[in-house]
C-alpha cells in the first residue's frame, strides 16, 4: 500500500523510482558499490530494500540499519542481528565461523560474546561470510554516526573489496558523515580510487507527486479535487516521505484534510527541528541558522554564493570570511540539508525551510 509507512520492499509499492531501482540494481549486478544519496525522507531505504528483494534469487541480501551504532562493537552487533534475521544465512555460513572465538552458535543464531578487538572481529564476520562462495550485498542504512570509526572501518572495508568480491556494499544515510570519507577518499585512504557509486535520489516532480497522492487515494477507495490536492503538493513538495505521512493521515486514519494536513507539517517539522537542534550542537548556531534562513528566502531559484554571503553579513552585521562561510555550507551540504546546482544553494524541504525560518537565533 503506498500510504504505508514503514519502508517499501517490493516493487508494485515503490511510487515513481522505476528508473533509479532499475540503476540500482544494474549498478549491484555489475559487481559495484554503491552509495544511494539524498535528504531525509526521500526514499533511500525503500529503495534499498527494494533492490534487495528483487536481487534476493541471486545474491543474499542483508539490511542493516546502523542508526544510533557509533562505534565498531554497536556496529557488530547491528550485523550480526541483521544476519540471524536474514533467512537461510546463518545456516550457511556458521561453519566458517567455528573457532573464532567471539561468536558463538546457539539454536538461535549467532551471538557475539564481548570482544575487546572489534576491528579483527569484524573482519573475522567478512571473512566468513566471504569463504562460503555465496554473493552477499549488504546494505548498511543510517551510517553517518560511524564517521568516528571511520579509519577502522575504511580499513575493513578496503581489505573486503580486496578479497571478496563476493561481498558487495550499498550504503545509505541521510547525513554524510561517513559516507563523505567514502565517497572522496584521500590517497591515503584504503578505498582510494575504489569509492562506491553515488546514486542520487531527487524529490518528485509536482506532476510525479499529484499521481502520487492520487494514486495512494485512489488505493484507499477515496477520491479529492485538484485543489485540495495541489495544496497538499505546494506544502510539502516532492518529498515522498512526508507525501506517505499526509496519505496516512488522511486515507488511513481518516482524519479531516486540513487536520491530516496539520498533522503532517506538525509532526514533519518536529522530527526535522530535533535533527537541527542536534547537528547544531556544537556550531556556531547564529552563522548557521542566518545561512539557511537567507537559502530558504531564496527559493525557488537558490541563492547564488555571492548572495549568501551579502545577505548574512547583513543580518549579522559582520563582514564574513569568505573561507568560514564555505566551511558552513559545505557542513551543510553533507547533513543533507542544503543542496547545490548550477551555482545555486537550496533547501529541498519545505518543512526545514518552515523551520529555519522560524527559529529565533
Ligand atoms: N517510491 C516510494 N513510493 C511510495 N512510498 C515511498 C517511496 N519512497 C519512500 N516511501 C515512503 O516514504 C517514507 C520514507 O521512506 P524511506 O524511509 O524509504 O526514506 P529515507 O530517505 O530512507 O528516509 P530517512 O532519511 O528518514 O531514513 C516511508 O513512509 C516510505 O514508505
Ligand atoms: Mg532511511
Amino acid at each position: 500500500m503506498l500510504f504505508d509507512l514503514r519502508a517499501k520492499e517490493r516493487r508494485d509499492e515503490l511510487y515513481g523510482r522505476k528508473e533509479e531501482a532499475d540503476e540500482l540494481i544494474r549498478l549491484i549486478n555489475s559487481g559495484s558499490w554503491v552509495a544511494v544519496l539524498g535528504p531525509r525522507m526521500i526514499g533511500k531505504t525503500s529503495l534499498m530494500k527494494v533492490a534487495l528483494s528483487e536481487l534476493s534469487n541471486k545474491y543474499t541480501g542483508v539490511y542493516a540499519n546502523l542508526f544510533g551504532t557509533k562505534g565498531l562493537g554497536s556496529m557488530l552487533v547491528a550485523l550480526v542481528n541483521a544476519l540471524n534475521s536474514t533467512r537461510g544465512t546463518i545456516d550457511k555460513f556458521k561453519s566458517f565461523l567455528a573457532g573464532i572465538e567471539e561468536f558463538h552458535i546457539g539454536p538461535d543464531g549467532i551471538s557475539l560474546r564481548s570482544s575487546s578487538k572489534p576491528v579483527t572481529t569484524m573482519f573475522d564476520l567478512f571473512s566468513a561470510l566471504g569463504r562460503t562462495g555465496d554473493h552477499f550485498v549488504i546494505a548498511l542504512d543510517e551510517v553517518q554516526e560511524l564517521a568516528a570509526v571511520s579509519p577502522h572501518l575504511l580499513k575493513i572495508l578496503g581489505n573486503v573489496f580486496n578479497t571478496y568480491r563476493n561481498i558487495q556494499f550499498v550504503f545509505s544515510g541521510s547525513n554524510f558523515g561517513l559516507i563523505r570519507v567514502l565517497l572522496e577518499p584521500g590517497p591515503g585512504s584504503p578505498l582510494y580510487g575504489r569509492s562506491p557509486t553515488r546514486l542520487a535520489l531527487k524529490p518528485f516532480t509536482k506532476d510525479v507527486s499529484v499521481a502520487f497522492l492520487k494514486s495512494g487515494l485512489h488505493e484507499c477507495g477515496m477520491e479529492f479535487g485538484e485543489k485540495r490536492i495541489d495544496a497538499v503538493v505546494e506544502r510539502l513538495d516532492g518529498l515522498v516521505g512526508w507525501l506517505t505521512l499526509f496519505g496516512h493521515n488522511l486515507a488511513v486514519k481518516r482524519l479531516a484534510y486540513e487536520v491530516a494536513l496539520r498533522e503532517t507539517v506538525e509532526e514533519g517539522k518536529g522530527i526535522v527541528r530535533s535533527e537541527l537542534d542536534h547537528f547544531l550542537e556544537g556550531r556556531d548556531k547564529r552563522l548557521y541558522l542566518a545561512v539557511l534562513r537567507v537559502i530558504a528566502i531564496k527559493e525557488p531559484l537558490g541563492a547564488k554564493w555571492g548572495e549568501v554571503k551579502r545577505e548574512v553579513e547583513m543580518e549579522l552585521k559582520q563582514v564574513l570570511n569568505p573561507a568560514s562561510l564555505l566551511n558552513v555550507i559545505e557542513g551543510l551540504r553533507r547533513a543533507g540539508m542544503v543542496t547545490e546546482e548550477d551555482g545555486a544553494y537550496r533547501i529541498v524541504d519545505p518543512l526545514l525551510r518552515e523551520v529555519v525560518s522560524s527559529t529565533p537565533f
